[in-house]
C-alpha cells in the first residue's frame, strides 16, 4: 500500500484504491503506435443509455502534431504539467444522433467510460490525470468538430514521473494528502 491508497471504511478492489492524479509523468516512457488499445477497449465495454455509446476520443502521443495542438489548448495551470505525459486524449461526447436527436445522457456515458479506461489503465500500471481546464472552442476549431461533437475532458497519460521536474507549488500538491468526503455525507437517504 503506498502512502496515496485511499483508506476506505470498507474494502475497494485495489486498483480503485491505488488510483490516483499525478502531474509528473516519466518523460523517456512513450506509446508506441497502438499500445493503448486496452485501455480505449476498457472505454469501449462501458454501458451506456439504450447502448448509445457516444464516446468518441482524439489520441495524441507526446511528439504528434496533435499532442502539440491539445497543448496548447490548456488552460495555463495544466499546460504547466501536462506535456509531461505520454498521451492525451480528448474526451468528446457524441450530444446528438444521427438524426439530430438529444443525447440527454452523452455527458454522463462518456464520464463512464473515461472511468473504466483510468481504471483499466492503472491496472496496466499506467497513471491518467483528467483535465477540464482546457479551451473547448479552441479543440473545436482545431479538430475541426461540429455542434454535435463536445469535448468534455481531456486524459493525461502515461507513467509515473520523479518529482524534481515540478515547480514546488506543484510538487506540494502533488504530495499533499488524498482527501474525500465521509460515505456518510454522499448518502442522502439510507433506508
Ligand atoms: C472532470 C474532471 C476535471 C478535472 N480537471 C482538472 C484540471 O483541470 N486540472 C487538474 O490538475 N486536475 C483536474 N482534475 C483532477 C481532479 O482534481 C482529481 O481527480 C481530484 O482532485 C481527486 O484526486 P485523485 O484523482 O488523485 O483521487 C479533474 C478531474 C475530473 C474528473
Amino acid at each position: 500500500m503506498t502512502p496515496r491508497t485511499a483508506q476506505t471504511s470498507a474494502p475497494v478492489l485495489d486498483t480503485l484504491a491505488e488510483r490516483w492524479s499525478p502531474r509528473s509523468f516519466d518523460t523517456e516512457h512513450t506509446f508506441p503506435e497502438g499500445a493503448l488499445r486496452g485501455v480505449l477497449e476498457a472505454a469501449r465495454w462501458a454501458p451506456s443509455a439504450n447502448n448509445s455509446q457516444p464516446w468518441r476520443f482524439i489520441v495524441a502521443r507526446r511528439g504528434s502534431a496533435s499532442f502539440a495542438r491539445i497543448e496548447g489548448a490548456l488552460a495555463g495551470f495544466n499546460r504547466e504539467w501536462a506535456g509531461l505525459a505520454a498521451a492525451l486524449i480528448v474526451n468528446v461526447a457524441e450530444v446528438e444522433d444521427a438524426e439530430g436527436g438529444p443525447r440527454p445522457w452523452a455527458e454522463y456515458d462518456l464520464g463512464q467510460a473515461v472511468a473504466h479506461l483510468s481504471v483499466q489503465a492503472h491496472a496496466e500500471g499506467f497513471h491518467t490525470h483528467q483535465m477540464g481546464g482546457f479551451d473547448r472552442e479552441a479543440i473545436r476549431a482545431v479538430f475541426d468538430l461540429d455542434e454535435r461533437l463536445r469535448p468534455v475532458s481531456i486524459t493525461a497519460i502515461g507513467l509515473l514521473g520523479g518529482l524534481e521536474q515540478l515547480s514546488d507549488t506543484l510538487r506540494e500538491r502533488e504530495a499533499a494528502p488524498r482527501t474525500r468526503l465521509t460515505l456518510e455525507d454522499l448518502i442522502l437517504v439510507r433506508d
